[in-house]
């Protein structure tokens, strides 16, 4: 494996696991403020950054490569509100949408076609995870500060998050 492609999916590994740990912590703040749907939108959140993070650790050895298991910074664990906490889920993603476009850039520098072909499926899952995002936080504008919408806003998460992958 390419050493410089190599070191960037290590970096990834990383990225999708605090990622994971991130959700979890926004998924036990809801929790514990009593926002049952919205809690359970994060759990499955950091579920499918495991899986992300699972998937570059088992492609990874099966190319031969080396992982190295990273160590991870505490995530944010308190939001003064839930326009921050869908804020917050916005800019990871975004974060890691650049991360993956420097992963693409570098297999096609480095002519690993391979490398780049695993990576679609990356590239197709950030934008529906970034879509997502950014309709949830449109409607938490939307709603302001108003309770009851914060209320409904709770009680229908669910249904959002399967518009947004209609697409799928
Ligand atoms: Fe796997 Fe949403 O980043």
């Amino acid at each position: 494996m390419i050493e410089s492609i190599e070191s960037l999916l290590n970096d990834q590994i990383q990225y999708e696991a605090s990622a994971s740990m991130q959700y979890l912590a926004m998924a036990s703040w809801a929790d514990q403020k009593g926002f049952n749907g919205i809690a359970s939108f994060f759990y499955s959140q950091s579920e499918e950054e495991r899986v992300h993070m699972t998937k570059l650790v088992k492609f990874v050895n099966e190319r031969g490569g080396n992982v190295s298991i990273p160590s991870l910074d505490k995530p944010k664990g308190s939001f003064n509100s839930l326009n921050e906490l869908f804020e917050t889920f916005l800019e990871s993603e975004i974060f890691v949408t650049q991360k993956i476009n420097e992963i693409i850039f570098e297999c096609l520098e480095r002519k690993d076609y391979n490398v780049h072909n695993f990576m679609q499926w990356y590239v197709n899952e950030q934008l529906e995870e970034e879509a997502l995002a950014r309709t949830l936080l449109d409607k938490l504008n939307i709603i302001g500060d108003d309770k009851s919408g914060h209320y409904l806003f709770d009680r229908d998460i669910t249904s959002f998050e399967e518009e947004g992958q209609e697409g799928e």
